[in-house]
C-alpha cells in the first residue's frame, strides 16, 4: 500500500528507510529514498509510521 501517491513510495519502504535512518521527520527520510514531499497530504500518516518504526526499534528484544 502507499504512504505517498505523489512519490510511489509504500509503507513498507517507508518502515525500512526510517530504520535505516534515525534521525529527523518525514521530509528527512525522503531525501534520503531521493524523493521529496510534493502535495504533502501523506506527512502526518509518514511521521507516525516513523515514529512507530523508531520506537519498535527502542523496544528490548522478546526473549523465545
Ligand atoms: S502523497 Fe506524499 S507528497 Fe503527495
Amino acid at each position: 500500500m502507499y504512504t505517498c501517491i505523489c512519490n510511489a513510495i509504500t509503507e513498507c519502504e517507508l518502515r525500512k528507510a526510517a530504520r535505516q535512518h534515525r534521525a529527523g521527520g518525514a521530509e528527512t527520510v525522503y531525501a534520503k529514498l531521493g524523493k521529496r514531499p510534493n502535495c504533502g497530504t501523506c506527512l502526518e500518516e509518514a511521521e507516525d509510521i516513523i515514529r512507530e518504526e523508531r520506537e519498535a526499534l527502542l523496544e528490548p528484544a522478546h526473549a523465545a
